[in-house]
């Protein structure tokens, strides 16, 4: 039994982890290019560092399923409740029902949204830990239509951002909600009336941008739990600024994961996250349950809907 109050992460042993396709920019060039037993070895010091600092439960990894180990992919959680991913491309679509049934075991209340709704779990929703509001991506994997959804089945408002740059296909791979309220995100993966929504919310002392630099190196897919915070790579001067909010960074290569568009948040999926109303949250009920980044200020009119971008990758 986990104590209470003990953080909880799902991983998934990357014993079939593979580049075996393409369906983001970080692939391409990449197949069959992974090596298993470094992959092996840097999952492995992630899961300890993590270990030392919370509960980890793992997910059976799965042959025919690469991908399968970017659990933060598996939903996104509030409280008790699951909203499951849909996958935007086939190749990930097999991971649905595994997800699936590890939850229904483990009594969480698991949430679906239509089949053709594509939404890719906390790769693409971050409750905000200093206002308690859900940020949800969308743009290349998910639909801003599986935004509203999101924010009645979790009771929490959703502030829906729009993802520019291909490099930043998922949420977490630009933005990432820090313990005490700092939002460390690289602002041009995100479109203007994004930005302004981001800098509304969140004040100028408590926004951290990194540059493109950290940015490439995966900087902002760091798992924060208490004070540290775990990443891939950081600069000297990103580590700084970190250190001077209190917090300690630590360093953790994943290459292998990179070759797959993942890093440190990727690999791992918050399991107790908070209800968003004990971090201040408004209800849902009490509070209009969208604010997209559009000119309405708090529902995109859905002919301005981002339909995902669908590049063919080869
Ligand atoms: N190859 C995986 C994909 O393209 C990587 C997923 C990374 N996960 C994340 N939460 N950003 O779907």
């Amino acid at each position: 039994m986990a104590l209470m109050g003990e953080p909880r992460f799902l991983m998934c042993a990357p014993t079939h982890y593979e580049v075996d396709y393409v369906i983001n920019p970080w692939m391409e060039g990449n197949v069959h290019r992974a090596s298993r037993a470094a992959a092996d070895e840097q999952w492995r010091r992630l899961r300890e560092l993590l270990g030392q600092r919370a509960r980890v439960e793992e997910l059976a990894p799965a042959p025919g399923l690469p991908d399968l180990v970017f659990t933060a992919n598996a939903g996104v959680v509030a409280g008790d409740t699951v909203v499951l991913a849909r996958f935007f491309h086939p190749e990930r679509q097999g991971e649905e029902p595994r997800f699936q049934a590890w939850f229904e075991g483990q009594g969480f209340r698991v949430e679906t949204l239509p089949a053709d709704l594509p939404f890719e779990g906390a790769g693409d929703a971050l409750l905000d830990r200093g206002g308690g509001w859900l940020w949800a991506g969308y743009g290349f994997r998910s639909e801003l239509d599986a935004h509203p959804l999101l924010a009645r089945a979790l009771g929490v408002e959703a502030l829906s951002l729009r993802l520019m740059d291909e490099r930043f296909y998922h949420l977490d791979t630009c933005l990432c909600p820090l313990s005490d309220g700092t939002l460390l995100y690289y602002p041009p993966a995100f479109d203007f009336q994004s930005n302004r929504l981001i800098e509304s919310r969140v004040r100028p002392e408590k926004r951290l941008a990194v540059g493109e630099a950290d940015a490439l190196a995966f900087a902002c897919n760091a798992v924060n739990v208490g004070d540290a915070v775990i990443l891939n790579r950081a600069s000297a001067a990103l580590r700084q600024r970190l250190e001077a909010r209190g917090f300690t960074v630590l360093e953790t290569p994943l290459t292998e994961f990179l070759k797959a568009g993942g890093a440190a948040k990727c690999l791992t999926l918050r399991l107790d996250e908070p209800h968003p109303v004990a971090l201040g949250g408004a209800l849902a009920a009490d509070a209009p349950a969208v604010a997209a980044a559009s000119p309405s200020p708090w529902r995109a009119p859905f002919a301005m809907t981002g339909r995902c971008q669908t590049r063919k990758w080869t």
